[in-house]
């Protein structure tokens, strides 16, 4: 007897002691011993077929207890505004301290010239509040003591109330809120958010079927905001979404939690927004970020100003903005992303934060008015997460899930019943564009206008389907990856089947992916040319019967600096690259000698 065999039956009889002697009732013959994870069907059309596991693939946490860590360095006052005027409120000190600082902007947040520098003292004990004046203001201020060390750096906002209660006007109005989470799929949404789930629970409608388009945050959302692709957007000059509001008399407010605006466009010349909304957030950040800002983790992902972290900096704005909400109609826009983006384990911190803001807006009385949108851009891409296959597929797999009054479903039947039927159709963000245009005039949702646009919808022959489809209209059951504009490499309405490596056709296409990199990083003579090191994975991608064609989703690793590279490549006549390349391992400083955001990607500095 070999001694493998040996050993396997020694580790079959361990497993038969262990299993019968911890489970003796269990009968063996008519439960399985490994309970296998039932997928839940997302999509079930003839165009597209999507489902998904419920428990999580394996990962390695952070090395760092990532939920418990706080920022160190001590909050010593807050910013209140009373009767109209803007107060710092100093806690109680331990020493004598010497501040000054800096008012930013006196009437809104959007230029950050010092307009006015002041100096004040702080004794031991308490101390009376700090006047700094009225009105939107940005207050940068540091605290030293008396043997000159800084103890205190901070940035501060004041967005007051707004001062005269205005009349409600007679046209309805439905308000818009987009709250944004970077990294969240449908899945890590249900997992990381047990609290947020209940308290959601029959009140929502989530889109199963809810794709990316692209790539990073800024793929994904200028469609939603401009309704172009980003490519495209940089030669547009059509209005973003909250200009549309604006012009329907809407409040318009945007706010992220860092200050790398996901919208600054690529050329620099052109910034965006050129005509920001009512009320910025990003200037506020923007002070954090150069002046007060500090790192919570270790790979310094994760900022904090003083005792808060930049997340808690952009739920104190949307606090901020809600007696400005339950005043007129509002178009809002937030995005978090530190954190959640970089760690798996980051969004369970963020489950109670999220169920307080709902529960305060519900107690505003704003969601009787409001559709909001909670959503996503794709599922986690960085992180070890990402380089299973279920992660792979959760990246395709946003969350998007919207909120809103009963009263519209009253109002609406028509537009409603298709609203809602459309949780389990192919969704784009595209097609998010046309749903909140349709709200700038919520006429369009009568039913005799919805018949109307639906009869043109179902007029048009399949090809010419519009790319972007309102979700109060009906999205035909046929619609493919294809026909929504989602490019192969994102769309995971195709079943994908494992073959092996060493296939010599999946080695040919390999060397084909290398060398479009190849192609791609040419003209940049400081990146090194780069060999194949090894394949991955590789799928196979079905068609269906009535395509002669093929395609291959690939993960290669190469040579030099082990870069690992994912693609798809379509195999007919010749063979095609139908998407991106996407980076799935970190580049860092591995190509810090391009300033292109295509070809950092894939540069390998020599
Ligand atoms: C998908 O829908 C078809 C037709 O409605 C049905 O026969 C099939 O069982 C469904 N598939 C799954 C996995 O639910
Ligand atoms: C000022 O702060 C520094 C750092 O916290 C501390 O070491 C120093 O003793 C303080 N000076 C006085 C006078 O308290
Ligand atoms: C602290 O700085 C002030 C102003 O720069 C200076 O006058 C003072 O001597 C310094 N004190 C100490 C202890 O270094
Ligand atoms: C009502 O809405 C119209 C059109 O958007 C706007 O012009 C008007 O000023 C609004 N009236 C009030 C009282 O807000
Ligand atoms: C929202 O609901 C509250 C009570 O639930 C009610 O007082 C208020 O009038 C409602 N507002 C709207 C716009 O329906
Ligand atoms: C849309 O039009 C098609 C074809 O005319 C019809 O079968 C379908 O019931 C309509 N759907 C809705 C929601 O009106």
């Amino acid at each position: 007897m070999s001694t493998s065999m040996r050993l396997l039956m020694l580790l079959t009889g361990i497993f038969f002691l262990l299993y019968f002697s911890l489970e003796p009732y269990m009968d063996m013959f008519e439960r399985p011993a490994i309970a296998i994870p039932e997928d839940i069907i997302f999509v079930n059309n003839s165009g597209c077929f999507l489902s998904a596991r419920q428990s999580p693939a394996r990962y390695s946490p952070a090395g760092e207890p990532i939920n418990l860590l706080r920022c160190r360095k001590p909050q010593l006052m807050s910013a209140r505004t009373r009767k109209g005027a803007n107060f710092l409120v100093p806690k109680a000190m331990l020493e004598n301290l010497q501040c000054t600082y800096w008012v930013l902007a006196a009437k809104d947040f959007q230029s950050n010239k010092v307009l006015l520098e002041g100096h004040f003292s702080l004794k031991r004990g308490a101390n009376a509040d700090i006047p700094i004046g009225e009105g939107q203001q940005i207050v940068r201020v540091k605290c030293k003591n008396q043997t000159n060390d800084t103890i205190y750096h901070d940035v501060h906002f004041f967005l007051p109330p707004p001062l005269r209660k205005l009349k409600p006007n007679e046209t309805e109005k439905l308000s818009v809120m987009v709250l944004g989470i970077d990294s969240i799929s449908q899945m890590h949404f249900v997992r990381s958010f047990p609290q947020l789930n209940g308290f959601l629970e029959n009140v929502h409608t989530k889109f199963f079927g809810y794709s990316r388009v692209g790539q990073d945050a800024r793929a994904n959302l200028m469609p939603f905001l401009s309704g172009f692709s980003s490519d495209e957007a940089e030669s547009q000059t059509e209005a973003w979404l909250w200009e549309r509001f604006r012009a329907q008399g809407y409040g318009t407010a945007y706010g992220e939690d860092s200050a790398e605006v996901l919208f600054t466009t690529r050329n620099e010349k052109k910034q965006f927004p050129s005509e920001p909304t009512e009320f910025y957030l990003p200037p506020v950040l923007l002070e954090m970020h150069s002046h007060s800002r500090y790192s919570l983790d270790l790979r310094e992902m994760i900022y904090c100003t003083a005792g808060r972290q930049f997340q808690e900096v952009l739920r104190d704005f949307i606090a901020k903005l809600v007696p400005h909400m339950r005043q007129r109609p509002f178009f809002s826009f937030f995005w978090e992303s530190q954190g959640v983006q970089e760690y798996y384990e980051f969004a369970t911190q963020l489950d109670q934060p999220y169920m307080m803001l709902l529960k305060s807006l519900q107690e505003a009385d704003i969601l009787n008015n409001t559709i909001l949108f909670l959503m996503s851009d794709h599922g986690l891409r960085a992180g070890d997460y990402r380089s299973s296959f279920q992660g792979m597929e959760e990246e395709s797999q946003p969350l998007l899930l919207a909120i809103y009054p009963d009263w519209l479903k009253v109002k609406y039947p028509q537009a409603m019943e298709n609203f809602e039927r459309n949780s389990h159709s192919l969704v784009t963000p595209y097609d998010l564009h046309q749903t909140l245009r349709d709200i700038t005039c919520l006429d369009q949702l009568q039913n005799s206008q919805i018949e109307q646009r639906n009869k043109t919808l179902q007029s048009h022959l399949p090809e010419n389907l519009p790319r972007g489809i309102s979700l109060f209209l009906p999205i035909p059951e046929y619609r493919t990856c294809e026909l929504a504009h989602i490019p192969s490499l994102f769309c995971f309405c195709r079943k994908h089947t494992e073959i092996p490596l060493d296939d010599g056709l999946v080695l040919r296409c390999s060397r084909f992916l290398v060398k479009s990199i190849n192609q791609l990083t040419k003209p940049h003579s400081q990146c090194a040319e780069l060999k194949l090191h090894s394949v991955v994975m590789a799928y196979f991608m079905d068609f269906g019967e009535e395509s002669f064609d093929h395609e291959l989703r690939l993960r290669v690793m190469t040579l030099p600096g082990h870069g690992e590279f994912e693609a798809t490549v379509r195999v007919s006549d010749a063979l095609k690259l139908t998407s991106s390349i996407s980076r799935v391992n970190p580049y860092q400083a591995q190509s810090h000698c391009v300033s292109d955001p295509r070809i950092k990607v894939l540069c390998f500095c020599t």
